[in-house]
């Protein structure tokens, strides 16, 4: 069976094409380095032993996409090629709009052409906006998004829906991640931030490899145990591997659905400190800041319905998660 990964050469995709490959999937990723390098293809074809098609290529373009279909019989698509810094959105919102609307639109756009209807999108908990208490499950309301980014993401949920709707030949999943952090075991791959980091856990490793003084905390005044942030953080294998189920899934007949990808467990910003000091060996000085504009106490997952309907739960705990972190930040303090 063959897959096209698009964005297959950033920090989710690579992980995804890795897992793939050694399931015995054909894997074509199509990707422009808008948010990652080349090196990454050598790594992921070091890591399985095998090699793959790979087209670079902006997905809003449509012939490159017309192209790869015709060169390939693509059984089903993996969506992941899109923009995802918040802060940037709100400063660029017609680029934001303009590539992951895009993007989406002209793959679309292509499978049909392609009689190809079987898709898996990466959306985020943050469809799930400012309202909804957690655990968040996926029959609660989205929207209310706060941000350009977030706000692709609930559209493109609203357009899939649309497309299913106008033609139930479609089979399509909607993955709603939560935290990804860690990095694949080897220390080969993994996230690999433009300049100074927006998450948590790579200010975190970049704070014990010496690149950065200490970490901010953004508020500590939360109704949260201990006033910091909870999020549900989870180990990107383990992520990479939900999307073998939920490509099983599309395969097997036809419908859309949305399934949360977490571990249904949260921890705070000071637990993510301690454990990633317990990682390393490394004491990390941090200091409390005022909140940070937009978020939330808490957000974590209901992660039941994947279990049930992909037969997928994350198996892979917070030790492990900062383990492979710090591993990947440690090999590469530069990045690649
Ligand atoms: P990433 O930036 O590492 O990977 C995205 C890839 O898409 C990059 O390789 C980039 O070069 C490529 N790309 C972007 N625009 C493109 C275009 N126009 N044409 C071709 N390629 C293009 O991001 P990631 O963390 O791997 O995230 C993957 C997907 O998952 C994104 O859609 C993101 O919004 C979503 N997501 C990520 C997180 C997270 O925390 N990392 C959380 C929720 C959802
Ligand atoms: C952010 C995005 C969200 C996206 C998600 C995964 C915002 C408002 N939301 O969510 O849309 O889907 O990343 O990519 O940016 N923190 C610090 N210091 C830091 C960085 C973060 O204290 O330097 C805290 C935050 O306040 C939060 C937690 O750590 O409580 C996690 O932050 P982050 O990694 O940015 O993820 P989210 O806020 O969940």
């Amino acid at each position: 069976m063959k897959i096209l990964v698009t964005g297959g050469a950033g920090y989710i995709g690579s992980h995804t094409c890795v897992e793939l490959i050694n399931a015995g999937y054909e894997v074509v990723i199509a990707d422009n380095f808008l948010n990652s390098c080349p090196v990454v293809l050598d790594r992921i074809k070091e890591l399985t032993g095998r090699d793959f098609g790979f087209y670079e290529c902006d997905l809003r373009d449509r012939a490159p996409l017309d192209k790869i279909f015709a060169e390939h019989k693509i059984d089903a698509v993996i969506h992941f090629a899109g923009l995802k810094a918040v802060g940037e959105s709100v400063e660029k919102p017609l680029e934001y709009y303009d590539n992951n609307l895009g993007c989406t639109l002209t793959l679309c756009e292509a499978m049909r052409a392609a009689n190809c209807k079987r898709l898996v999108f990466s959306s985020s908990a943050t469809v799930y906006g400012m309202n909804n208490p957690s655990p968040l499950r996926e029959d609660m309301p989205i929207g209310g998004t706060t941000n350009p980014y977030g706000t692709t993401k609930y559209m493109i949920e609203l357009i899939l829906r649309d497309l299913y709707a106008s033609d139930n030949t479609w089979s399509i999943a909607l993955l709603r991640y939560f935290n990804p952090i860690g990095a694949h075991k080897s220390g080969r791959i993994g996230e690999n931030p433009n300049g100074i980091p927006n998450n948590l856990m790579p200010y975190i490793t970049q704070v014990a490899v010496g690149k950065l003084p200490y970490i901010n905390v953004f508020g500590n005044d939360y109704d949260t145990p201990d006033g910091t942030g909870v999020r549900d953080y989870i180990h990107v294998v383990d992520l990479a591997l939900g999307h073998l189920k939920a490509v099983e899934k599309i395969m097997s007949g036809t419908g859309i659905d949305a399934y949360n990808l977490g571990t249904g467990k949260g921890y705070s910003v000071l637990e993510m400190i301690r454990s990633l000091e317990k990682a390393s060996g490394k004491k990390l000085n941090y200091k409390i800041m005022g909140r940070r504009p937009g978020d939330l106490a808490s957000c974590y997952s209901d992660p039941s319905k994947a279990l049930r309907e992909l037969g997928w739960r994350a198996e892979r705990g917070l030790e492990e998660m900062c383990e492979d972190s710090w591993r990947w930040q440690s090999m590469n303090p530069e990045g690649y």
